[in-house]
């Protein structure tokens, strides 16, 4: 075996690369809950594309047989609707994941300097998510699917002088047809997965660059013992891969759960209207994407009012893409001089918490009619537009916010019990 392993160093740098990413990596020694969900959500992009590889030796990118291709995977080929649940469960976990996992960066500081650029992939990379997500949504060729990527592709059409050309060109027709249900297909199995892959590898790569963040945000490398190695580091291999097999275990169990007793989760992972075929002379009676989605959805939705020469239409999308767009700038929105939660002060944690409940609260109104009166005889669009400015205010005001903020003191070393 030693004579293998050197036979391939002298080739590869296989044993170099396991030094440096993992037996001596050294990682802070108080990463807690919070730190599961990064290698989770590598787990899950793993499940994704291998259970993607199975559905796709049987599923047919066709609009007369794509429909009927799904239920045949599900009643016909063997174990087809375990692969089939895993894939539709696993896009919802993986969202859930991502958003556990850039929660953290916002309770730690994680993409403060000197990890912006891996704040700045981990952007790239959920953007790529979130078209993967959407186009795989129209493979099943169900009714929502359809009017899903109807209004969703249509929105270009808001765009001035080109919006029309533009939407056409991106259906590959004047409504979504066979040739959008191709394109996407190639998308979804080949083209995004490689570009979510690269990511990921680079993502890595920055963060081990400049080391990780950890509970107290503080620099570990800054203090480091007669060994050259920081003191309040361990190496990732063993310490943090066992850890991560913990967080891999439950994670198991409760995706297994859903798979197996809740595969829809009453409708919140698999629409009803998606068990019906496309059906292009019946809209589903609410357009509306899938959970992750429909904070998103909300702010589109929010503004119903033509002004400045623009009409409503075009002021949601450009709410929308700038709610998405925001998030790059975060590191430079921030100037607090603490980067964890632990030392920062009251308004910061306000400013947070109003945040989570506001894109929680979007994300709910999101799958309901904008007409409907609800809470307090106001419509659903009010409070849309009441968490919308919350929502914005959280990064607009950002640096007045993290600046007169009043932090405690940042000690020297990481805390750990
Ligand atoms: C496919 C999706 C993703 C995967 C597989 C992934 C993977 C990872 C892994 C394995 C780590 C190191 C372990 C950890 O800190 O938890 C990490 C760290 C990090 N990720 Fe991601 N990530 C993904 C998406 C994102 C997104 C969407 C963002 C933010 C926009 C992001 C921001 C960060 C930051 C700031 C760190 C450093 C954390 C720290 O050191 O405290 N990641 N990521």
């Amino acid at each position: 075996m030693e004579k293998l392993l050197a036979w391939i160093d002298d080739r590869f740098p296989l044993t170099k690369v396991w030094k440096e990413h993992l037996a001596e990596y050294y990682a802070p020694k108080n990463f807690n809950f919070w730190y599961y969900f990064g290698s989770l959500a590598l787990l899950v992009l793993v499940i994704q594309i291998v259970t993607g590889i199975f559905l796709t030796m049987h599923y047919k990118p066709d609009t007369e047989l794509a429909f009927a291709s799904v239920e045949y995977i599900m009643r016909d080929v063997e174990w087809g609707w375990l692969i089939r649940y895993m894939h539709s469960t696993g896009a919802s976990f993986f969202f859930i994941m991502v958003y556990l996992h850039m929660f953290r960066a916002l309770l730690y500081g994680s993409h403060r300097h000197p990890r912006e650029l891996v704040w700045l992939i981990g952007m790239f990379i959920y953007i790529a998510l979130m078209a993967e997500a959407f186009m795989g949504y129209l493979l099943p060729w169900g009714n929502m699917s359809y009017w899903g990527a109807q209004v969703i592709v249509s929105l270009f059409d808001a765009i001035p002088v080109i919006g029309p050309a533009l939407s056409e060109w991106l259906r590959g027709d004047f409504v979504v047809s066979d040739a959008t249900l191709n394109r996407f297909f190639a998308f979804h199995v080949i083209a995004i997965p490689l570009i979510l892959v690269a990511l990921v590898f680079m993502h890595i790569v920055a963060l081990h660059q400049v080391g990780s963040n950890n509970p107290d945000g503080i620099e570990i490398k800054k203090t480091k013992g007669a060994d050259g190695l920081p003191v309040d580091g361990i190496p990732f291999h063993p310490y943090y891969t066992v850890k991560d097999i913990v967080g891999v275990t439950v994670f198991l169990m409760i995706f297994a759960a859903v798979i197996f007793f809740a595969p829809e989760l009453w409708g919140w992972f698999l629409e009803p209207d998606n068990f019906v075929p496309a059906n292009i002379l019946q809209t589903p009676s609410e357009i509306v994407p899938l959970w992750y989605f429909t904070p998103f959805y909300s702010i589109l939705r929010a503004n119903v009012y033509n002004f400045f020469w623009i009409d409503a239409k075009l002021w949601g999308v450009i709410f929308m893409g700038l709610s998405i767009v925001i998030f790059f700038f975060l590191p430079w929105l921030d100037r607090s001089p603490a980067k964890s939660i632990r030392y920062r002060g009251k308004m910061y944690k306000t400013a947070l918490g109003v945040f989570v409940v506001s894109f929680i609260i979007l994300g709910y109104l999101g799958t309901k009619s904008p007409e409907v009166v609800s809470l307090f005889w106001f419509k659903n669009v009010f409070w849309v537009q009441g968490f919308t400015v919350l929502y914005f205010a959280f990064f607009f005001l950002m640096p007045l916010y993290t600046k007169f903020d009043k932090i405690k003191p940042v000690p020297e070393r990481v805390t750990w019990k």
